[in-house]
């Protein structure tokens, strides 16, 4: 083989080897472009080589020199590629050492249910198991719901619109004299009406939910709270069921070291009507009203006051949660801040 022709080939070989290495992605290719090139048997390098023998002899020198520069190049493509492709490798294994699946797992932050939905649960539960059925009343009612069912006057100081969220209806807007009386309910009560209006005897109910006021807001009062609604209807209820049933309902939840006492009170749909208070932690507190329900209010819903008797009570249910959790303040379950809001 004419040297110059042999020096061509080495050429041509080592271009053709640059751009292969050059262009080989990833180690697969690499590999191939490897075995292509500098294979010992089968590799194009080898080949060239053996065509050394059919050199002249006096060329031979050149040709060797010539080879050997060749075999350097192809050598250092293919190092420079490998390298490449380390540090290729390189970035992806710290990429994967950033998710490590040895590792212990991590807690994530979850959110919780709020305290006051989550004493709800609770009141539900234990009312529940005292034979109470879950009820629910709408938030805007109408002035007999609210008020003339439950045996509230018209001049009673509780009807005063700075007591209440009256709505505005479109009578009212029309300037009718006698507009439909709407209002965000101030209390629970409303539903022990609408059970009694649509159920007959005997009843056993509890129903939870919001109730409005204008209060300004401070640390015992909130324009919007929660009331738990309890109202049982049978031939003989009397006090002495009213009493064992909001202790059952007190030692349940705050527990059994919990004492119940009734002061004397007054409520326009209770008669008698009592205040609960609750001594626990060294501490009497009030929790809310009760009684046996007053017989207009019976007849109201059509009831027979000489055949049936029932109890009715009505708590807070913020103050429940507060007294139990030692929450000093009621605005601190309205703000929203998750430094409070997890902690229960
Ligand atoms: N509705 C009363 C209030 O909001 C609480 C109450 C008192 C409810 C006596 C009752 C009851 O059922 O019998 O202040």
């Amino acid at each position: 083989m004419a040297l110059q022709d042999f020096l061509d080939q080495l050429d041509e070989l080592g271009t053709a080897a640059e751009t292969a290495f050059g262009a080989a992605a990833d180690t697969v290719a690499l590999e191939a472009a490897r075995v292509t090139f500098l294979g010992a048997k089968k590799g194009q390098l080898k080949s060239i080589q053996q065509q050394m023998g059919s050199i002249e002899r006096a060329d031979k020198p050149t040709a060797g020199k010539a080879f050997n520069a060749t075999k350097g190049r192809i050598e250092a493509a293919f190092e420079a590629a490998q390298q490449r492709s380390n540090n290729n490798t390189d970035s992806d294994s710290t990429a994967s050492i950033q998710f490590d699946a040895s590792l212990p797992g991590t807690t994530f932050r979850c959110g919780n249910v709020h305290p006051i939905t989550q004493t709800i649960e609770e009141l539900k539960d234990i009312m529940g198991r005292l034979g109470f059925s879950i009820v629910d009343g709408p938030e805007i009612e109408d002035d007999w719901h609210n008020f003339v069912a439950l045996n509230i006057p018209d001049d009673h100081p509780a009807r005063d619109p700075l007591e209440n969220f009256y709505l505005a209806t479109a009578d009212a807007i029309s300037g009718d004299k006698n507009p439909v009386g709407l209002l965000l309910r101030s209390q629970t009560s409303t539903v022990q009406i609408r059970v009694m209006e649509k159920t007959a005897p005997p009843i056993r109910i509890i129903s939870l939910g919001r109730v409005y006021r204008p209060d300004t807001a401070d640390a015992t009062h909130y324009p919007m709270f929660h009331q738990i609604e309890g109202l049982m209807i049978d031939t003989d209820v009397s006090m002495a069921d009213l009493k064992s049933v909001l202790r059952l309902f007190a030692t349940s939840y705050l527990g059994d070291d919990v004492t119940i006492r009734f002061r004397p009170s007054f409520f326009p749909f209770t008669e008698p009507s009592v205040e609960a208070d609750y001594y626990w932690n060294g501490q009497w507190v009030e929790f809310g009203g009760a009684g046996m329900v007053d017989p207009n209010v019976l007849q109201a819903v059509g009831y027979d006051p000489e055949e049936v008797t029932g109890f009715a009570f009505g708590l807070g249910v913020e103050r429940l949660c507060m007294r139990r959790h030692g929450v000093a303040d009621i605005r601190e379950f309205y703000k929203n801040d998750v430094r409070f809001l997890a902690q229960f």
